[in-house]
């Protein structure tokens, strides 16, 4: 399917220009319908967000997986539907059939959706890549792509992933197709072309393995804090947190978020997983120690102010990129295959409900 809003089907307006609008609505109304005992019961009584990164055919072929999600989330974002590989393989041709899925669902629900995402060095189709022999038409195709996301879903979108994982793990920019032809400044033009295309949207860097300090996350920060002084567009900051190795002390992750949220953004999780390939013990033991492990994160995220959204990466553990990406079986989600909750469930909403900080400041703008 071309991108043309005017054959767009009736979901699709809604998700555009009048979805705003739909969204408040059903806020107001899932305020009183809630179902107590839920993630996102106890996630909008502290004013935050909580959600999963989902995937197309569930949505489109399992009731279970539907009704699972609708009762527990208040925020989807699209874990692979609106990368550029998805969304526009070939110049100019769009594909929006799975990103719509996405957006219908969380309309339906009252949910708020998250894009991810713009600006990446993976699922980047090689016609882009090449064009960084060719400058003005690599960020004129850069502009054109973030403006067809905007054009067709910035009246319903909350959050936009707009640079996805710029920075090496030393701290210098990520050498990528983007750097190559546009030179540093792309990560700028990105937010700047995202903020014309999407003017209420709130717009995310986001990028893994920034959670503890040191010079990688130092680096995040610098650009951060380099882009708000020359008035770049960059609301928040995600970190993606595919805890494959454990945690360690909390302590300086809870200073680091705090910094960043200091700088006047909003501080997200935005993939956590917590693989149980490398914890140790019995099976029993090991689910065990992954809710040990999620806990102390929602603990983080209950006591930072300035955490506003918490997500994992997948509904279930049937949904997991983990298994596919390591190899190995693993189960690093809060659901289990059979979409029933697990040990690292029931504390994520212990902490919800009962750490003791209580009631968070609300944002209006979430
Ligand atoms: O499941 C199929 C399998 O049936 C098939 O045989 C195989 C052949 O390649 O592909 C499998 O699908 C893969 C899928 O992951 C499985 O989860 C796709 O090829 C692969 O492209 C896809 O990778 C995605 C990856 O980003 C690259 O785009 C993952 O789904 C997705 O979870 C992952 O998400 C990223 C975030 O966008 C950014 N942060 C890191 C995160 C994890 O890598």
């Amino acid at each position: 399917m071309t991108a043309d809003l005017l054959n767009s089907p009736p979901l699709l307006l809604l998700a555009s220009a009048a979805a705003s609008a739909v969204l408040a609505l059903a806020d107001s109304a899932r305020a009183q319908t809630t179902a107590p005992d839920t993630l996102q019961h106890w996630a909008a009584r502290r004013g935050l967000l909580i959600g999963v990164a989902v995937a197309p055919r569930p949505l489109r072929d399992d009731d279970a997986y539907r009704q699972l999600l609708a009762r527990e989330f208040n925020i989807v974002t699209t874990e692979n539907a609106l990368k550029w590989q998805s969304i526009q393989p070939r110049p100019g041709e769009f594909t929006w059939d799975d990103a719509d899925v996405i957006v219908a669902f969380a309309t339906e629900h009252g949910m708020k959706f998250r894009s991810h995402c713009a600006v990446w060095h993976h699922a980047l189709p090689d016609w882009v890549a090449a064009l960084a022999a060719d400058p003005p038409r690599m960020r004129q195709a850069m502009r054109d792509h973030i403006d067809a996301i905007g054009a067709r879903y910035g009246g319903g979108m909350t959050y936009w992933d707009v640079v996805n994982e710029a920075m090496e793990d030393d701290g210098t920019l990520r050498d990528t197709p983007w750097l190559r032809g546009l030179g540093p400044d792309y990560i700028a033009e990105a937010f700047v072309a995202a903020h014309a295309a999407a003017p209420a949207v709130k717009l995310v860097y986001n990028d893994y393995g920034t959670e503890y300090p040191g010079p990688k996350s130092d680096a995040v920060y610098a650009l951060v804090r380099d882009l708000l002084g020359r008035g770049v567009p960059v609301h928040a900051v995600g970190f993606q947190m595919h805890l494959l190795h454990g945690l360690g002390d909390t302590g300086p992750i809870k200073a680091n978020f705090q910094r960043f949220a200091e700088l006047g953004v909003q501080v997200h999780v935005t993939e956590l997983d917590v693989a149980i390939q490398n914890l140790e013990g019995t099976p029993a033991r090991k689910l065990e120690r992954q809710a040990d492990v999620y806990r102390r994160v929602m603990e983080i995220c209950t006591r930072v102010e300035g955490v506003t959204v918490v997500q994992t990466w997948g509904l279930s553990d049937n949904h997991s990129w983990i298994p596919w990406f390591t190899g190995k079986p693993d189960a690093a989600l809060l659901f289990d295959e059979t979409y029933q909750p697990k040990p690292a469930y029931h504390a994520v909403l212990d902490v919800l409900a009962h750490d003791g900080q209580g009631p968070r400041a609300g944002d209006s703008s979430r």
